[in-house]
């Protein structure tokens, strides 16, 4: 699938597999300290660790990907791991690599996830994220309003239902085919 950027730029996106793994290590190069730490909400994860975890999950959760189509880099992630089968609660993490931050792609690794989800009889997505994170606050919001929403310590926790429909980005600029 494509989507174009409301900068105009286009990403291809698809559900990742477990041959993904070149990608997977190399969004993880480039994605910077800044954002290893808003994404894991503390400060020194080491890069090894990252890099075990995620490719052990690679195969386990449900994730979508992004790349760049001219280059052929990774530009980002997300995915869920079902916390609870029997309540359709999924926990959601979104990693995108930093050139491409604040630019869209986010948007459309969430829709798509969230599409994903639903088809799959996710009912209630959580989430946590440092609560200064202004791009996590605003990217929830395209999830509509939370069920639920608690800060503390600096840290905010989400959960919302899962609706597609309200998941997938207003602007016309973005396609899918
Ligand atoms: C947080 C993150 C996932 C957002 O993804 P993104 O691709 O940058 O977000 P988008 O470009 O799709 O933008 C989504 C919304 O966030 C806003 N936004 C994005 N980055 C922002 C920033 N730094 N400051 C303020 N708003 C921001 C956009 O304006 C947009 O708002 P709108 O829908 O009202 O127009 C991404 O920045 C990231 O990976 N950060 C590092 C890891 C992290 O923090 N993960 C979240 C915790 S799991």
């Amino acid at each position: 699938m494509e989507a174009i950027l409301p900068d105009g730029a286009r990403v291809h996106y698809r559900p990742l597999r477990a041959g993904d793994h070149g990608r997977v290590l190399r969004g993880i190069e480039l994605l910077s300290h800044a954002s290893l730490d808003a994404r894991f909400l503390a400060s020194g994860y080491r890069r090894e660790r990252i890099r075990l975890d995620w490719l052990e999950r690679l195969g386990r959760d449900v994730a979508v990907g992004a790349c760049d189509p001219l280059s052929g880099e990774p530009v980002g992630l997300a995915r869920y791991v079902v916390a609870d089968a029997d309540e359709g609660v999924a926990e959601v993490a979104i990693t995108i690599v930093d050139a491409w931050q604040g630019r869209g792609v986010g948007t459309v690794l969430l829709a798509l996830l969230t599409r994903e989800a639903e088809a799959s009889g996710i009912t209630t997505f959580v989430g946590t994220a440092r609560a200064d994170n202004r791009g996590a606050r605003a990217l929830a919001r395209s999830l509509g309003p939370p069920a639920l929403s608690v800060e503390d310590h600096g840290v905010i926790e989400w959960s919302f239902a899962v609706r597609a429909g309200r998941a997938s980005h207003p602007q016309p600029a973005y396609t899918a085919a």
